[in-house]
């Protein structure tokens, strides 16, 4: 699929690989046993000029679109996926920032997340708010020229180490889902903790936190774009845009798991030959292979959708999603098959691939989510196809 990158493409696909091989596959291990946060790849990205890619240049970004963060998340989540997601929740965090802030919240919030100075997390879920974002209930009741945040927020990516987070609340709780509206939170705002790090199955290296409003009051100049209940339109643009990172999450999953099983099946005898000339396993590492580069396209061709500044985007995102994470968690399991009893020790690094893939079915919307908004999409696309082909469906001819 490289032969259709362009060369400004293919360059910053070729330094983050260097990055992942260099800085990340050497630490993977360490990171997921210890899972303390991988302070040196952020250094190695700010040096290879990763950070920001997705932010236009006039606010510090390299001006590039999704398709080239889908190319380093790619490469970065091959070696590592808690690492690979570390990174793309970046741009989860600050796409509410480029698509709805305002001129000065720009011009503050994007240039340090640009630099890779500053991180940012992402706060929509709740306890009991998840595929149902909008019944969200933490509350942001104006008080004067101030707002008043009450609740808390779940499944914040990056949530220990932010120290920006863009936060959905709702400022009039009557209206319900136009009752929400968006604001961009600093780490030290008195009366916002960081609570509870989830104990998680996989991408153990990056923290997962609750997040915890009590009476914490922000300027007014805290509220996205200066309006209130634009929140959920913007958290769900926001989420069109970043889920192909999640995809390209799911094909580096696969395609770094998929290089460990064609190494392990070359490498290990039995019967006398390598398990990798049986039959049953050529056939299943042809499976592999085909579903990574069908998920790949997919992947950049929703990415290149996205960056052509198309309106109808949600589509394709979820197809994307749904493809590329359900490949990496079938190419992950026969992986870990593949290596028969040691894949299911530590000692070896297919399992890891197995655990991180999980949660890419589930988080930035469940797959379920995703058959969902794919479902309205067609039905709505597909409603005047009777009209269209002119052909009553009961017309057809008599056997
Ligand atoms: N773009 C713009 N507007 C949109 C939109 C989109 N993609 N989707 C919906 N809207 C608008 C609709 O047009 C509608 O607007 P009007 O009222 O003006 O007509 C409004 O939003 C409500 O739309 P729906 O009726 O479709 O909303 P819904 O309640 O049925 O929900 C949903 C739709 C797709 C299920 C949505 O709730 C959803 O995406 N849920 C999953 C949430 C999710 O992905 N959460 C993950 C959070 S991030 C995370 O996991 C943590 C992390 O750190 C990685």
């Amino acid at each position: 699929m490289s032969d259709q990158l362009s060369k400004e493409s293919l360059e910053y696909q070729a330094r983050a690989r260097e990055v992942a091989e260099r800085y990340i596959r050497p630490l993977a291990a360490a990171h997921d046993r210890s899972g303390e946060y991988a302070w040196a790849v952020v250094d190695a990205l700010k040096e290879y000029e990763l950070t920001g890619l997705w932010i236009p240049k006039e606010y510090g970004g390299h001006g590039r679109g999704v398709l080239d963060l889908c190319l380093v998340v790619e490469q970065l989540s091959r070696a590592c996926g808690g690492i690979g997601v570390a990174y793309a929740v970046n741009a989860l965090g600050s796409f509410p920032i480029i698509l709805g802030g305002t001129e000065e919240q720009k011009q503050h919030y994007l240039p340090p997340i640009a630099k890779g100075e500053k991180l940012v997390a992402f706060g929509l879920s709740e306890k009991a708010s998840g595929s149902d974002a909008g019944s969200l209930i933490t509350t942001a009741i104006q008080d004067g020229d101030h707002y008043v945040l009450n609740g808390e927020k779940k499944w914040n990516t990056n949530g220990e180490v932010a120290t920006y987070y863009t936060v959905y609340a709702l400022t009039d709780p009557d209206k319900g889902i136009r009752g929400i509206s968006a604001f961009i939170l600093e780490r030290n705002t008195p009366g916002f903790t960081v609570g509870k790090r989830e104990d998680t199955m996989g991408i153990r290296a990056v923290p997962v936190n609750e997040l915890h409003f009590d009476n914490c009051r922000v300027p007014a100049s805290a509220l996205l774009g200066g309006k209130t209940g634009t929140g959920f339109k913007n958290a769900m643009m926001t989420l069109d845009r970043a889920r192909p990172g999640v995809a390209a999450q799911g094909v580096g999953l696969a395609q770094g798991a998929f290089e460990w099983a064609m190494r392990y099946a070359s490498e290990r005898k039995q019967f006398g030959q390598s398990v990798s000339s049986f039959q049953a396993n050529q056939f299943c590492l042809a499976d592999m292979a085909t579903q990574i580069e069908a998920a790949r396209a997919l992947v950049y061709s929703s990415a290149r959708l996205i960056d052509s500044g198309a309106k109808n985007i949600s589509k394709l995102a979820a197809m994307g999603k749904v493809f590329a994470t359900d490949t990496a968690m079938k190419v992950a399991t026969d992986a870990v098959q593949m290596f028969g009893g040691y894949g299911f020790c530590r000692d070896y690094p297919i399992e890891k691939y197995m655990r991180d893939a999980k949660i890419t079915q589930i988080y930035e919307g469940t797959n379920q989510v995703q058959r969902m908004v794919i479902g309205r999409a067609l039905t709505n696309e597909y409603k005047n196809l009777d009209k269209e082909l002119d052909v009553k469906i009961e017309h057809f001819p008599e056997a």
